[in-house]
């Protein structure tokens, strides 16, 4: 059998496995595959006929199990089929900084797949950082201070600016939404019948349940706004003020984070970042706790669909 190519920099792995039908190569290789996503933090399959967003299903529940629905969601997407769904509606023109999928919430999936249908014609990447080397260049000072004091996420939801709760919570109803959040360590206030303000307190590192490892992995640095574009941010804090903004970050006691603190966090994202150009039909898997993604800036009629799976709070399996 044909091995994976393990590299030793974040550069997913190829595996050479061209020829065979996806599916019953990650059946026949699961446990092998799931070893190097767990140890590498990234697959790269590539030279497939995925079978569209059905074939990516399948293929999710050929590695992972069961795809998971996309809650209390901070990013606009529409289902494509079954639990597929458009990676993000955001702006084309717009970067999306690197982040780890759901790292606000008390539970996040562990494993998620990208499958490009369509490259960009320029950029459009899912560049990539291993959250280990991220967590290792970050001043310990500011990695202790955060141990001590964890983070906080405010939310705010409206119907004209960012996401509605309707939309992030996917229901109409004000009970359902409170009890989710009382469920999930979200305080909740109504600042109006359509303007729900949620603030939750979360761990800014976790010990990765597989393989002990200790993670960077927090939204604290892609919720808080100075990481907007100097435009978008004046705009949303004369429109909104500080406590309406659809998200932003506080050390776990309320305190500001410092801009000196947040600039130094994103130099360590950017310095632990990797890129490779997406071809038709590649699908990227990785593991969610291990690798921070986020979207380059594109032209072009891009597609790229997302699945996730292998739901987690942390705690060892
Ligand atoms: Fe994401």
């Amino acid at each position: 059998m044909a091995l994976i190519e393990s590299s030793p920099t974040l550069y997913p792995s190829v595996v050479p496995f061209a020829g065979r039908g996806l599916t019953d190569v990650v059946a026949d290789s699961r446990a092998e595959l799931r070893r190097e996503l767990r140890s590498s933090g990234a697959l790269l399959f590539r030279g497939f006929d995925v079978g569209g967003s059905e074939g990516q299903q399948r293929a999710v529940e050929a590695l992972s199990g069961v795809a998971l629905g996309y809650t209390e969601r901070s990013s606009p997407r529409r289902v494509v089929s079954g639990r597929v769904y458009t990676s993000t509606d955001y702006p084309a023109s717009e970067e999306i900084f690197l982040h780890n999928e759901n790292s606000y919430q008390a539970t996040w999936p562990m494993t998620l797949f990208f499958h490009c249908v369509r490259p960009a014609d320029t950029s459009g990447a899912t560049p990539l950082a291993d959250t280990r080397q991220i967590l290792a260049r970050i001043d310990p000072e500011v990695v202790s201070a955060f141990r001590r004091r964890g983070w906080m996420v405010a939310r705010t939801y409206r119907e004209d600016l960012g996401l509605s709760w309707r939309y992030a919570f996917d229901t109409d109803s004000r009970a359902q939404v409170e009890s989710y959040c009382a469920s999930r360590g979200l305080r909740t206030e109504w600042l109006g019948a359509d303007v729900l303000r949620t603030v939750a307190f979360r761990d800014a590192v976790h010990r990765h349940p597989v393989t002990g490892a200790d993670v960077w992995f927090n939204h604290l640095t892609v919720f808080h706004v100075s990481t907007l574009p100097d435009t978008a941010r004046r705009g949303l804090l004369e429109m909104v003020g500080e406590y309406e903004l659809p998200s932003n970050t506080y050390y776990g006691d309320g305190a500001p984070i410092e801009g000196d603190v947040l600039d130094h966090l994103r130099d360590c994202y950017r310095q632990a970042r990797t890129r490779f150009d997406y071809r038709t039909d590649d699908l990227l898997v990785i593991d969610n706790m291990l690798t921070a993604h986020g979207r380059e800036p594109f032209t072009g009629p891009r597609q790229v669909t997302v699945a996730m799976a292998e739901p987690s709070d942390g705690a060892v399996e």
